[in-house]
């Protein structure tokens, strides 16, 4: 890779990119982020959003932001009922002020250029808006890239019956997939399956047609998958993750993060903690919480539990919490809303992670050499969690539900026994590759080069 020229470096100073994140926190954290590497690099940067689940301005104040109707309904902008329905609706409704927002900016900024535009890959009609007015559109894919080759397979999938999922194939193996079964194919709850199918399809259509895809992931990392993206997909594509790690990254936090964990684990002994949260969107019923509670308690380790308000279906937080639970666990646990999850893992408190395998989670989770407890809930969480537990080997499954005996078996197995030593070890060699990859000349930091060349150049 050259090394920008000083004509490149002053273009590249006046030169302005537009991101448009869509609206959820597991999307907007590596899209800010993603902003903050881009500005670090010259660009200036214009972030478009929605008014349903808009960033806090005031924690990038060198960013300009620009706000967008997004028509939702209130009934609409619930994440808790039908996220696909969401999807499609936002993809709708934000057509037209998206288009509106993108040719003002573009009269207004004659002396400092758009050079492109950056969006969710899932914001699909983005595609159009950017050919109708010759910008050059690249996608971010906030997800794993073997993630998104089993969306890629979808038609395949039902071509030959592994799609829609029967209860009696969930254990098999899926050859065209490896080492995915068929309980891991993604998917999400959904009214109509074929709305997803079709949203699926327009996604992997407009990312074709897109002029490059940048992944939150590395070489190091995804080699294989990252060689399948680039036989299929006849674009340039730029994984330059783990975005995170580039710089500490202002907070694009939705909710307020406790403060109280931080010195809770700093009475902690090293690795003596374990760190349960499953993101922002997924939930449990009752029952489940009872047992995640009594797996906790009976596991005899210390642990930091975020349970989102709301997360809980029928409560509003822990109400639903045995008294004799709270008794037992004492000062052994603490409980919180939302916490600052990077310092968490980071802290040296912190033994494992008990997590949904979202992709921000698990690379959060990978870059502090922090062995996972996998317990996938919807979407791309199955692939991460087979791939965590199966490929990477820095985890294990909790399969086949929420059950007290085997949640507190599988939390002593990660915590305190051999299995989970040797989980932490190959955690550690991970953590390795990551450092790596940032590194000068390292395949992240040469991809990132070649991203902003390519930028560049249009
Ligand atoms: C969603 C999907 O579920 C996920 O599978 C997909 O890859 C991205 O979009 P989410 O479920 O929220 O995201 O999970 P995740 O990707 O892990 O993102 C959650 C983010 O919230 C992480 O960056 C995490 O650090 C942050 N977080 C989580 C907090 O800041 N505090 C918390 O208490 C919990």
């Amino acid at each position: 890779m050259e090394s920008l020229n000083e004509t490149q470096i002053q273009q590249k100073r006046s030169s302005r990119l537009i991101l448009f994140p869509l609206p959820l926190q597991g999307h907007i954290n590596p899209m800010l982020q993603l902003a903050e590497i881009l500005y670090s690099k010259g660009f200036s940067i214009t972030i478009i959003h929605t008014h349903f689940n808009s960033p806090t301005s005031s924690n990038y104040p060198y960013f300009t932001f620009e706000p967008i109707s997004d028509g939702l309904s209130n009934t609409q902008a619930s994440t808790s009922s039908d996220i696909i329905s969401l999807l499609r609706v936002l993809n709708v409704n934000c057509v037209t002020p998206f288009r509106e927002c993108l040719t003002r900016l573009l009269s207004e900024n004659q002396e400092e250029p758009i050079a492109c535009l950056i969006c969710d890959n899932i914001f699909h009609f983005t595609q159009a808006v950017a050919d109708s007015l010759k910008l050059p559109r690249i996608v971010l894919r906030t997800t794993s890239v073997a993630s998104f080759l089993a969306f890629l397979a979808f038609p395949l999938l039902l071509q030959k019956g592994y799609l829609p999922k029967q209860d009696s194939q969930l254990e098999a193996p899926v050859p065209e997939l490896p080492p995915l079964k068929v309980k891991d194919i993604p998917g999400i709850n959904t009214q109509d399956p074929e709305i997803m199918y079709q949203l699926v399809a327009c996604i992997i259509k407009e990312t074709k047609a897109s002029s490059g895809i940048i992944w939150n992931s590395f070489e190091d990392l995804e080699q294989s998958a990252l060689a399948t993206v680039g036989q299929e997909f006849p674009i340039p594509i730029f994984p330059i993750g783990p975005f995170h790690k580039y710089s500490p990254a202002s907070s694009s936090s939705l909710l307020t993060q406790d403060p109280s964990c931080i010195s809770w684990l700093d009475k902690q002994a090293p690795r003596s903690v374990i760190y349960v949260s499953f993101g922002s969107l997924a939930a449990m019923n009752e029952t489940e919480f009872v047992e995640t509670a009594w797996g906790l308690a009976n596991s005899k380790q210390r642990f930091l539990w975020v349970v989102r308000p709301g997360s809980i279906c029928g409560s509003n937080w822990i109400e639903q919490l045995p008294h004799l639970f709270l008794e037992k666990v004492s000062e052994r646990g603490h409980i919180v809303k939302w916490a600052p999850q990077k310092e968490v893992l980071a802290h040296p408190a912190v033994g494992g992670f008990w997590t949904h395998n979202g992709w921000n989670s698990t690379l959060e989770s990978i870059c502090e050499e922090v062995p996972m407890l996998c317990w996938p809930c919807f979407g791309d969480q199955m692939v991460n969690a087979r791939y965590v537990s199966s490929v990477w080997r820095v985890g294990v499954q909790l399969e086949n539900g929420l059950e007290r005996g085997k949640i507190e078996r599988s939390i002593r197995r990660l915590m305190v026994e051999k299995d989970g030593e040797e989980m932490r070890e190959r955690a550690i060699k991970l953590k390795e590759k990551v450092d790596l990859s940032l590194r000068k000349d390292g395949s992240s930091y040469k991809s990132l080069e070649c991203l902003v060349s390519f930028i560049l150049s249009f």
